[in-house]
């Protein structure tokens, strides 16, 4: 079944940029993609302490899409200051559409709630097929929980290995686009891992948006092990003089 999360026809680019993730920059960046069979997905900048991890809205917008399985194909954007906005479009011959007006995003059917006779081990396994994996060959799925159900997000690479994003960062980003911000547990799954682990920039977002929380790892042999979100990234980087907006 699937929860509907609200309906998105209201929105602008104001409200839309609202949910950018910017408590350092305070600079809200918003876009939306379209993918060749017209469907809509909307990206917004996510920021981490470690400024260089953060993720530009176009990347986010783009992965997103394809971790859809679905091909950027337009690029809709207020202004033209987004950061590798000439890589995406480069990368998919993006048409770059500069407009006032927000187009109209669907409803959205973010939420999944489990099949019960599924289990979430099983709809991992399954998420694992949506993988964009051209260079590696290493399938990655992850399942991000709020009280409502669950986002799904796979692990998406492009011709340039340092712009793809690891499942765990797709899923986040695609929430915080979606305006849900608030999380309850996190589980991935990696088949061709001897386990399933998160990398070390994953973990660093990780600890931005679910800091005391738990995450599940679903290894490859059939077993699971559960910790706590910041015993993943003992002693981390943290400093109040970089905050600057209170979200
Ligand atoms: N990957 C993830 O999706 N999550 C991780 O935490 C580790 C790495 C992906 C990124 C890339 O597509 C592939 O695995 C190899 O690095």
């Amino acid at each position: 079944m699937q929860l509907t999360l609200q309906s998105t026809n209201d929105m602008n680019w104001s409200t839309l940029n609202e949910r950018t993730y910017a408590p350092y920059s305070g600079k809200a960046k918003a876009c939306v993609v379209e993918s060749r069979s017209g469907k809509l997905f909307a990206g917004v900048r996510v920021e981490n302490i470690s400024y260089p991890i953060t993720i530009p809205a176009v990347q986010a917008a783009c992965t997103i899409c394809l971790s859809e399985k679905e091909i950027p194909a337009k690029l809709y954007l207020e202004d033209d200051g987004l950061n590798q906005l000439h890589f995406w479009k480069k990368e998919f011959n993006l048409k770059i559409v500069k407009t006032d007006s927000l187009p109209e995003l669907p409803v959205e059917d973010l939420y999944h709630n489990l099949d019960a006779d599924l289990g979430i081990t099983n709809r991992l396994k399954e998420l694992l097929n949506q993988a964009v994996i051209p260079n590696s060959d290493f399938p990655v799925s992850a399942l991000l929980f709020t009280s409502d159900g669950y986002l799904e997000g796979v692990n998406v690479e492009v011709s340039d290995w340092s712009k793809g994003l690891c499942a765990e960062r797709v899923v986040l980003s695609k929430a915080i686009a979606a305006g849900v911000s608030e999380f309850t547990r996190l589980e991935i799954h990696a088949k061709k891992g001897e386990i399933s682990s998160p990398c070390g920039a994953c973990r660093q977002v990780i600890a931005e948006f679910l800091p005391y929380h738990d995450i599940i790892l679903h290894h490859a042999d059939g077993t699971s092990s559960e910790h706590l979100t910041l015993d993943l990234l003992p002693f981390n980087f943290k400093s109040s003089s970089l905050k600057k907006i209170n979200v």
